[in-house]
């Protein structure tokens, strides 16, 4: 039975979102705990990240009490045009005037055609066909079936430590046991082998079962670059062996990496797919594209029976699409690629300055505004204690000792970058300024003199989360 403040407000037209919002602002945790998922809320508030955000515009976010932070994570990567950015809107509220209509389904909608000719115009290499879908896996989901029936072959190799996403087919290609647990069984004929290893890769090609490699140009998890080359060699040796290179851009797509292709930082490469989400709709809307050479897609859709034999409600939603033409025009008119490439170097080089002065920074790696931090141990007697005791609690427990503090005092919002390592990851939105890279600047440095000074308050946190972690798992 709805009581009455279950009741949804009204406003001549129907619904008051507004005041809907206003009604509910701050009851976001109790919501989750009861209807979405408990356990995310454990851990949100364990590490202090249970705020209320209740306003977001470029690379900054303003919680319920007025707080305003800056967006290092980008939800993921999604806001690389930063959070609500005004030509996008107006894009969309110009299109939602139109009355224009869209998923028909029994026609040829003229956005998805127009979208699908903008992308083709920023691949390094001839790409010809284009496939919209809702979500990065939805993407690689794509790619996957496309392989298979291109080639005639079952066999996909992937990564250690790759991410393509959650849905069944993707978490057969991912590369860290966390996510993987209590999913089995996977699709069968996929095999993993050490990221940036060549001779693995041609090893896998010579069993000739496969119909395609599929590799992020940065892994998100870790953000592990590639070395020169690695990736031009594995895409020729796909093709040697007749297996299909599948660039996964997901995350590093759109200008992320300083180009609108990371794997463009190769010279002249030849993917067979490209599959790109993510920032692709300035983050208004859910959206993939996975853009594929002609020959794979006459095999796919090889006669008019099967010419909708791969597709999906959603593909092509007009409201999607728009935002997909705004977000290009938004990322070419700011020159945003050349922005992030700039930017990028600025911050990673002032953070590798710093590695001298601070025994856990080991190293900082990035490509355009995609970075890594990466923490070793120390050799001074004391630090050493603090890294074993924290190693010894959680293996994932380390870098929270920066995320936390980052977050508490600092108001910057970061994220770990994966199970089991010791590296935060970087994902500004392409549209900071050089202030916003000296807050963040200002802000890690007062976070690492912190770190270094054991025992101490930073570390009294940590062992309190680390033991709230044993506790928890032993019950
Ligand atoms: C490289 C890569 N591929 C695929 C995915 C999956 O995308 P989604 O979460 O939209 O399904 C991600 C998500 O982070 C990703 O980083």
């Amino acid at each position: 039975m709805q009581t009455d403040s279950e009741v949804l407000p009204q406003r001549s037209g129907g619904l008051d979102i507004c005041a809907l919002i206003e009604q509910h602002e701050g009851r976001n945790y109790e919501l989750h705990a009861e209807h979405i998922n408990p356990a995310n809320v454990r851990t949100l508030q364990t590490i202090g990240f249970d705020r209320c955000y209740v306003r977001g515009e470029g690379p900054y976010l303003w919680d319920i009490e007025g707080t305003k932070y800056l967006d290092f994570l980008s939800g993921y990567g999604v806001f690389g045009l930063g959070r609500n950015h005004p030509d996008v809107r107006r894009v969309l509220i110009d299109f939602l005037n139109t009355d224009y209509p869209s998923l028909v389904k029994m026609e040829a909608p003229m956005l998805s055609g127009l979208l699908a000719q903008e992308l083709k115009k920023r691949m390094p290499n001839q790409l010809d066909m284009v496939f919209f879908g809702n979500s990065g896996a939805d993407g690689v989901e794509t790619a996957i079936k496309y392989a298979k029936c291109a080639t005639g072959k079952p066999g996909i190799i992937y990564c250690e430590k790759a991410f393509h996403g959650l849905t069944s087919g993707a978490l057969s290609l991912n590369g860290d046991e966390n996510f993987r647990s209590g999913f089995a069984p996977f699709m069968p004929d996929c095999r993993a082998i050490p990221f940036n290893d060549l001779e693995a890769l041609e090893a896998e090609l010579l069993k000739g079962d496969v119909a395609g490699f599929i590799v992020e140009p940065v892994q998100g998890k870790g953000v592990n670059i590639p070395s020169p080359g690695y990736l031009y060699e594995a895409a020729a040796l796909c093709h040697k062996h007749g297996a299909l290179f599948i660039d996964d851009e997901v995350q590093t797509g759109m200008g992320r990496a300083g180009r609108f292709l990371a794997i463009e930082h190769e010279g002249e490469i030849d993917p067979d797919i490209v599959i790109l989400s993510k920032a692709l709709s300035g983050g208004y809307i859910p959206i993939s594209a996975v853009l594929c050479k002609k020959w794979i897609h006459d095999k796919v859709f090889s006669s008019m029976q099967r010419s909708v034999v791969h597709s999906s409600t959603f593909s092509q939603g007009n409201f999607a699409m728009a935002a997909g033409l705004a977000a290009l025009d938004v990322i070419d008119r700011y020159d945003l690629i050349a922005k992030a490439e700039k930017l990028g170097d600025f911050l990673g080089h002032a953070l590798q300055a710093m590695i001298p002065r601070f025994e856990f920074l080991h190293e900082v790696r990035w490509r355009g505004l995609m970075m890594g931090i990466e923490f070793g141990p120390p050799h001074s007697l004391g630090l050493k204690t603090a890294w074993k005791l924290i190693h010894t609690m959680d293996k994932s427990l380390f870098p929270q000792a920066a995320i936390i503090p980052l977050l508490d005092k600092h108001h910057i919002i970061t994220q770990i970058a994966g199970h089991h390592i010791d590296v935060i990851k970087l994902l500004p939105p392409l549209v900071i300024s050089e202030d916003d890279v000296q807050w963040f600047l200002g802000a890690f440095e007062d976070v690492l003199i912190q770190m270094h000074r054991f025992p101490g308050p930073a570390w009294d946190v940590l062992t309190d989360i680390g033991r709230m972690a044993l506790t928890h798992r032993a019950r």
